[in-house]
């Protein structure tokens, strides 16, 4: 959905005033502080909680709360994911609120007695709830670095699930899909009201039992969801449906405040997440063998680009199927290596300017997964910026929930590598160091990242979307950088997705022009078009002019980019 602040407003009346025929539609600019989300209401939590003295580690909290409510396909507290902090003295630091595998689970809990995995249940059954890391991650990041006392933090969430909000187009959707069929419970009556009726668009949506559950997390912090009511109400939902989340697997369950990943592109600052993700390691990759390139006779979306990308993708998408998984459980992940540019130099040598690689299919291969996903992006007015990516993996999640807690579980056990040491064709990866281990964390591709220039941030940005989310921030990063576009047209600009095996480029229908296909084609590659790739959110800033310019992706249906 497009903002128009008043500045927005008064930059278009001078540009048309001067006969400049540029539109700033869909851009939102700010001075003082913006927050871009999946949610305007949740954008708008994270404004007012700026407007109160609050920072961006305060607002990106705040937001994500508010997520919960207003956008439950992926907003979450049964959830998990990551935040990237760069302060305004210019260090970066990260936080890890990663699902972790409960104590129970084990590298063969999905397989028959042939070894096959048993129907979906990696993905769809209380089995693949994995301990949620959300509030713990919320809470420490806030609690080191916020300024705001945290019941503020959560109240905006709490007051939206009371009082509620309008039922929007995107929760109807929903809710139709859901009310109609059996097949998960908890979503039938999920998005009916008390007279047993699917709430439309415009009435009030409340949600009374999230509510309770938020009070308890305001009033006690991280140990209100992880102890006490929240806690008992988790543990006797999987007790009653077969889960193996217990009260040791909540009680030991800790965020993570660890070391950014960091890279270089001429001369900018680029930081993202470590494992347990692998958004850093391999968009680091990229950039640093996109950056051997002479960019000269790479134009945007020129043949050269589309194969010169996808090659780079193919290739730090054959390393993260290799050596990628949590860091606490495989010490001696390469890192270092995988992100030299020496590493970079060698593979981009390998890139033939005429014809398609081919990936080794003997290897390993991956598979699109999961929908929903959600990323928020901040900056305050002392130039604090927060870049966060959390999930429920599928969209709703395991679509299970406890009707006394009001909220939805993750189906994060889905990331893990199912069958140990099977890599077939259709996408699944067998390899070592993502198999599943009682509190292991499961290897993700979320991938929120800042870019700096001279200390301070310049690029706020991140996306759900699977494992493409590496690459539509990747290309959204280099489409800023390199082709010097604002950020609404960086986040709208041409996507397109190669992670090695299936050996085929997905590209964004209608964005690629039909003679760069058919020239790709001639040169071996193979093109599948998909109607969307990434929900970007992106803010840049710009230090002369000190102006905070914003956008939500086109393609988020209640999305905003709020500034003040
Ligand atoms: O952590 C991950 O990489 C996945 N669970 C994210 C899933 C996702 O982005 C789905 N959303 N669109």
């Amino acid at each position: 959905m497009m903002i128009l602040n008043y500045r927005a407003t008064f930059t278009l009346f001078i540009l048309l005033f001067l006969g400049i025929n540029t539109s700033v539609f869909s851009q939102t600019y700010a001075r003082n502080g913006m927050v871009v989300s999946d949610s305007e209401i949740a954008s708008q939590v994270g404004v007012d909680i700026l407007k109160k003295g609050g920072n961006a580690i305060d607002a990106a909290a705040a937001t994500a709360f508010a997520l919960q409510v207003t956008h439950p396909t992926a907003g979450n507290i049964g959830g998990g994911g990551f935040i990237v902090f760069m302060k305004s003295d210019g260090n970066v630091t990260t936080f890890d609120f990663r699902e972790k595998a409960p104590l129970a689970a084990s590298p063969d809990m999905y397989l028959d007695e042939n070894g096959e995995v048993i129907g979906n249940i990696n993905h769809l059954s209380s089995k693949a709830i994995g301990v949620p890391g959300t509030v713990a991650g919320l809470y420490k990041a806030q609690q080191k670095y916020g300024k705001l006392d945290w019941k503020e933090i959560v109240q905006p969430a709490i007051d939206l699930a009371k009082d509620g909000f309008e039922f929007n187009w995107s929760l109807y959707f929903s809710g139709r899909y859901f009310s109609a069929q059996e097949t998960f419970p908890f979503m039938k009556n999920y998005f009916l009201n008390a007279s047993g009726e699917l709430i439309q668009p415009g009435e009030t949506w409340k949600q009374p039992e999230l509510a309770t559950t938020l009070t308890y997390i305001r009033e006690n912090g991280r140990d209100g969801f992880y102890k006490g009511p929240v806690a008992d109400g988790i543990v006797e939902f999987m007790k009653e449906n077969e889960g193996i989340v217990t009260h040791e697997d909540l009680l030991k369950y800790e965020a993570i405040e660890r070391n950014p990943m960091h890279g270089t592109y001429k001369g900018y600052d680029v930081y993202s997440m470590p494992p347990p993700s692998s958004g850093g390691v391999a968009m680091i990759e990229m950039l640093n063998m996109v950056e051997l390139a002479d960019a000269e006779t790479i134009p945007f979306n020129s043949t050269n680009y589309v194969h010169l990308v996808a090659e780079a993708m193919r290739r730090a998408y054959a390393d993260r199927a290799e050596h990628m998984g949590d860091i606490d459980f495989n010490p001696d992940l390469p890192l270092d290596h995988l992100i030299s540019k020496e590493h970079a130099q060698n593979l981009f040598n390998s890139i033939d300017w005429q014809k398609a690689s081919v990936s080794d299919s003997s290897k390993f291969s991956q598979l699109y997964d999961g929908e929903s996903t959600t990323h928020l992006s901040v900056l305050d007015k002392d130039g604090n910026a927060v870049s966060l990516t959390y999930t429920l993996e599928f969209g709703y999640g395991s679509r299970m929930g406890s009707e006394k807690l009001g909220f939805i579980f993750n189906n994060e056990m889905g990331d893990f590598n199912p069958q140990p040491g099977v890599t077939k064709r259709n996408g699944q990866i067998g390899s070592d160091p993502n198999q599943i281990a009682p509190e292991k964390r499961m290897l993700s591709s979320m991938t929120p990242t800042i870019v700096a220039k001279d200390g301070k941030p310049y690029l706020v940005i991140g996306s759900p979307g699977g494992r493409t989310i590496i690459n539509t921030v990747f290309q959204t990063v280099l489409a800023v950088l390199e082709y010097n576009m604002r950020i609404d047209r960086a986040i709208s600009a041409l996507k397109i997705h190669h992670q090695w095996l299936p050996d085929r480029i997905l590209y964004e229908e209608n964005t690629l022009s039909p003679d760069t296909r058919i020239a790709l084609e001639a040169m071996g590659h193979t093109l599948v078009p998909v109607s969307n790739l990434g929900v970007l959110m992106g803010i840049t800033y710009d230090p002369e002019q000190q102006l905070m310019t914003g956008a939500a992706d086109a393609s988020s249906g209640e999305g905003a980019a709020v500034g003040y």
